[in-house]
């Protein structure tokens, strides 16, 4: 059995010849899995969220460039360039989530390396990246079930668990460590528009045998100001060197409420989530998706007056932040430090 078929919940499975991706917009009522075979289905399951949460999206995007290798190596002299090609295809899937394109920059380099037939070596490193998520959450999971020893409740946002990773989870991974050692009581916020609490992260922590109990969004200063909760729990798709957050839309709220209410807030990402290469998260691309997602059928008229504006992250400045946890260590106020550079 390898690591992959050990958890509940798998959003992707290498099949040896296709890429197996949970369709994700059509849980909780539906377990359907969609075949990708080339980089274009891997990209296209990106785009329209069969597979989404960022180190899901690196793990996808890692196996669409395998699936390209297979299909230009047998057939062309100038396989490396159709590959390459793919390459840059994939990375134009979803913009914020850094793990796509350090996932691609790890498979860029790979190929580089291949002399000979590239297929083993390409294969190995998808899987080492799929494989090394896994063990990243599962430490993580024991480092920040640590922080939460003495909390009787946590209230997460969006989806981080199996879904949105290579297994087991970020934050949701540090939500089952957690339960695992002591009585939680987990809130989970729907998370609109696209409602990954409500469908994906209720449904995997009942998968789980764990109980959770939703809210709307608009809830959680309420739940805080009845002091259910102790810390909010969320996971990344980009952390910059200085310590800001992007992540799912409504995270930037939850950390202003919990400064109010004096909850604690921490972040849990893998070290593939920091982009060194940016200091602070203004300088972050913040994907704005369809107002459709928002807007009833009848607005969508060509003469409407009603328009929605659908921007699906936002940034938490440091400043708002208690703890950063990654598998490389915990980052405690990180505002008050050189925020995570110190686990460079
Ligand atoms: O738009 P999504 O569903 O891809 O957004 C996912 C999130 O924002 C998650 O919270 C984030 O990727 C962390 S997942 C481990």
């Amino acid at each position: 059995m390898t690591k992959q078929q050990k958890e509940t919940v798998q959003a992707l499975q290498w099949t040896g010849d296709a890429l197996k991706v949970l369709d994700q917009r059509r849980l909780p009522e539906h377990i359907v899995y969609d075949n990708c075979n080339d980089a274009h289905d891997v990209a296209n399951a990106i785009i329209s969220m069969l597979v989404r949460g960022a180190p899901a999206i690196g793990i996808a995007a890692a196996y669409g460039v395998v699936l390209s290798v297979r299909k230009h190596y047998a057939q062309s002299n100038h396989w490396r360039q159709k590959v390459v090609a793919d390459i840059d295809m994939l990375a134009k899937s979803r913009p914020t989530a850094v793990n796509l394109f350090w996932a691609l920059d790890q498979m860029k380099v790979t190929l580089s390396q291949q002399t000979i037939n590239p297929l083993v070596g390409i294969l190995a490193c998808a899987v080492k990246i799929h494989e090394d998520d896994i063990a990243a959450n599962h430490k993580m999971g024991e480092l920040g079930a640590d922080l939460l020893t003495s909390a009787k409740g946590v209230l997460t946002h969006c989806n981080t668990g199996a879904l949105a990773t290579g297994g087991y989870g970020t934050a949701l991974g540090v939500i089952r460590s957690a339960y695992r050692r002591q009585a939680l009581d987990v809130y989970a916020g729907e998370t609109r528009p696209w409602l990954q609490g409500a469908r994906l992260t209720a449904w995997e922590l009942s998968q789980e045998k764990i109980p959770v109990t939703l809210i709307a969004d608009s809830a959680a200063a309420w739940l805080m100001k009845t002091g259910a909760i102790d810390w909010v729990v969320v996971g990344a798709d980009r952390i910059t060197a200085n310590g800001d957050v992007a992540n799912k839309i409504g995270t930037y709220a939850l950390a202003v409420l919990a400064k109010q209410h004096d909850v604690k807030f921490m972040v849990v990402a893998p070290m593939t989530t920091v982009d060194w290469g940016i200091n602070k998260g203004n300088q972050i691309k913040i994907e704005e998706r369809h107002q459709k997602e928002l807007l009833p059928d009848c607005y969508l008229e060509e003469d409407s007056l009603v328009s929605a504006w659908n921007p699906v992250f936002d940034v938490t400045p440091v400043e708002l932040i208690t703890a950063i946890v990654t598998e490389r260590g915990v980052v405690l106020n990180p505002a008050a430090g050189q925020g995570v550079r110190g686990l460079k």
